[in-house]
C-alpha cells in the first residue's frame, strides 16, 4: 500500500515548501517534484492545502477517575474526534489515585488504549506518592517504554504530593533522563480559600477563579523551579495560565532552570468572564488553572510567538454538562474540572493564530507538534516531515469556513465550549502512519489500529 500526495505545501517548524510526498507502508519514503505514483498508489491531490505534520496533543485525559467521576471518552471516541481534529498523537496522564499502585494503574491506562484507539498513543506517568515500592515501579515503568513522569502540586487528598516526594521524584527523573511534567497551584492556599469562599456562601462557579488566583499558580511555579534548581531534573510546566506564572518559571530559567512551558488553547481564546456566566452556565468553563483575566491571552501569544512558550495542549477533559458539572451546584469545589477542546484545537489555533497574524505557519506547527515530539522522546519519527517518518500527515483546507457545535463533535461530552464559533480552515485529509484516517470532519480510519509509542529517556 502506498500514497502519494501532491502539489501542496509542505510546512514544518523550519520550511515551506511545494513538493509531493510519497509513503510506503508506514512512513515516508521520498519528497521532491513530479514524484510518480505507482499504478496501485493512493493518489491525494493537495494543491491549495498545506500539509503539516501529524500534530501531537502533549496533554490529554481519557480515561480519568476525577472529583467523584469519570471524564466521558474512551479511546475509541477520542481518537476519532483527535483525528478529525488533525491531532495524530495523543500523550495522556495516566493518573493513579494516591492509594493505588504505580504499575497496576500504568497497566490499566494501556489497557484502555491498546486494541481500541485508531491514533497512536503514549503516556506521561503520574507519580502521585513516592515510596520504595512506587521507585521500583517506576523504573520499571520507564523500561516499557515511558520517558515522562506527571506531578501534581494541587489536588491536596487526590492526586497532589508532598515536598519529600516532589524531591524524591525529581531525583529519580534526574538519575533516569526523564523529564517531569507539572501542574503547578499551591495546594494549601487553595484548600483555605475555597473554605473562606464557601463560608461566606460563595459558591457559584465564579468562585473558582478566586479560590486560585494568579499568584496561587505563580507560587506553585516559584515551588517547582526551587526543586528544579536544586535537584538538576529536566521540568515542563502543564497548563500555563497566566502572565504571572510566566514570569516565575522564566526568571528561573533564566539561572538556569531547565523547564519547557505548555499553554492551552482554552487559555489562548477563552477568558474568565465565560465561567462567570449566569445559571450555572460558568460550570462549562470551570477547569484548573481556572480561565483568567483577558490581559492573559495577549501575554500567552506573544509568549509562544518569542519562544518564551513552547507547546499549545489541550489537557482535554470531558465532562457532561447535564449530568456530570452539577455536582458541583451547590459548591464550586465540586464541579468536575475541565474543558474538553481535543478536537477543536488544531482549528482554533490555526483561526485564532495564524489567520489572526499572532503566530506565523513554522510556529503554528513547532508548537502544536514538533515541539513536543523533540521533547518527549518521539522526534524525528513524529513532529516532522522527512523520508523516514511516520507517515501521520494532515493536508489543510485553509478556504474552508464552518463553525464549531456539539452536534457535530465526536468527543463524548454534550456541549461545546466554543459553540457557534468559526473556523477559517480545517484538516481535509489525515493519515497515521500512510493510512488515511479521516476526511472532511468524518473519521474513515481503523480503531485499534493506534500503537503505543515507546520512548527512551534523553533528559540526563
Ligand atoms: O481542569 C483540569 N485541568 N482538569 C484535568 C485535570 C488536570 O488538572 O490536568
Ligand atoms: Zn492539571
Ligand atoms: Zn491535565
Amino acid at each position: 500500500m502506498s500514497l502519494l500526495i501532491k502539489n501542496g505545501e509542505i510546512v514544518t517548524a523550519s520550511e515551506r515548501t511545494i513538493a509531493d510526498i510519497f509513503c510506503e507502508g508506514e512512513a515516508i519514503s521520498m519528497i521532491g517534484r513530479d514524484l510518480k505514483a505507482p499504478p496501485d498508489a493512493e493518489v491525494i491531490d493537495a494543491t491549495g492545502c498545506y500539509v503539516f505534520p501529524g500534530f501531537i496533543d502533549p496533554h490529554v485525559h481519557i480515561y480519568l477517575p476525577f472529583m467523584g467521576t469519570y471524564s466521558k471518552d474512551t479511546y475509541e471516541t477520542a481518537s476519532k474526534a483527535a483525528l478529525v481534529g488533525g491531532t495524530t498523537t495523543l500523550i495522556e496522564m495516566c493518573c493513579p489515585a494516591r492509594k493505588d499502585d504505580a504499575l497496576a494503574s500504568f497497566e490499566l491506562w494501556m489497557a484502555q488504549a491498546v486494541g481500541k484507539s485508531a491514533c497512536d498513543f503514549t503516556f506521561h506517568m503520574g507519580v502521585t506518592k513516592f515510596d520504595a515500592t512506587t521507585e521500583e515501579q517506576l523504573r520499571e515503568i520507564v523500561r516499557r517504554g515511558i520517558s515522562s513522569f506527571k506531578i501534581f502540586l494541587a489536588y491536596k487528598g487526590a492526586f497532589g504530593i508532598d515536598d519529600t516526594e516532589l524531591y524524591q521524584t525529581l531525583k529519580l527523573a534526574k538519575e533516569l533522563g526523564v523529564i517531569v511534567t507539572a501542574h503547578c497551584e499551591n495546594e494549601t492556599l487553595v484548600a483555605e480559600r475555597s473554605k473562606e469562599l464557601l463560608a461566606t456562601g460563595k459558591t457559584d462557579p465564579a468562585q473558582h477563579h478566586e479560590s486560585r488566583p494568579p499568584r496561587v499558580e505563580a507560587e506553585g511555579v516559584h515551588h517547582l523551579m526551587t526543586f528544579a534548581e536544586l535537584t538538576g531534573a529536566t521540568t515542563y510546566i502543564v497548563h500555563l495560565s497566566c502572565q504571572e506564572a510566566l514570569m516565575e518559571a522564566i526568571a528561573a530559567r533564566q539561572r538556569g532552570v531547565r523547564v519547557s512551558i505548555e499553554t492551552l488553547i482554552q487559555y489562548l481564546v477563552l477568558d474568565k468572564t465565560y465561567a462567570e456566566l449566569p445559571n450555572f452556565e460558568g460550570a462549562k468553563y470551570v477547569m484548573s488553572p481556572p480561565l483568567r483575566d483577558a490581559r492573559n491571552q495577549s501575554v500567552l501569544w506573544n509568549g509562544l510567538r518569542d519562544g518564551l512558550i513552547q507547546t499549545v495542549a489541550t489537557d482535554h477533559a470531558p465532562f457532561d454538562f447535564e449530568k456530570q458539572k452539577p455536582m458541583g451546584r451547590d459548591d464550586f469545589t465540586k464541579i468536575p474540572n475541565g474543558i474538553p477542546s481535543l478536537e477543536a484545537r488544531i482549528n482554533l489555533l490555526y483561526t485564532r493564530g495564524v489567520k489572526s497574524g499572532r503566530i506565523d505557519l513554522n510556529t503554528f506547527v513547532d508548537i502544536a507538534s514538533t515541539r513536543a515530539a523533540r521533547l518527549f522522546g518521539l522526534f524525528p519519527r513524529k513532529g516532522t516531515i522527512q523520508p523516514g517518518a511516520d507517515a501521520d500527515l494532515v493536508v489543510f483546507d485553509p478556504n474552508y469556513r464552518g463553525t464549531i457545535s456539539a452536534t457535530t463533535q465526536l468527543m463524548n461530552v454534550d456541549y461545546s465550549a466554543f459553540e457557534g464559533w468559526p473556523i477559517e480552515g480545517r484538516p481535509h485529509i489525515v493519515t497515521v502512519r500512510g493510512e488515511v484516517a479521516a476526511r472532511d470532519g468524518k473519521f474513515v480510519g481503523t480503531l485499534g489500529r493506534g500503537r503505543f509509542l515507546q520512548r527512551t529517556p534523553s533528559h540526563f
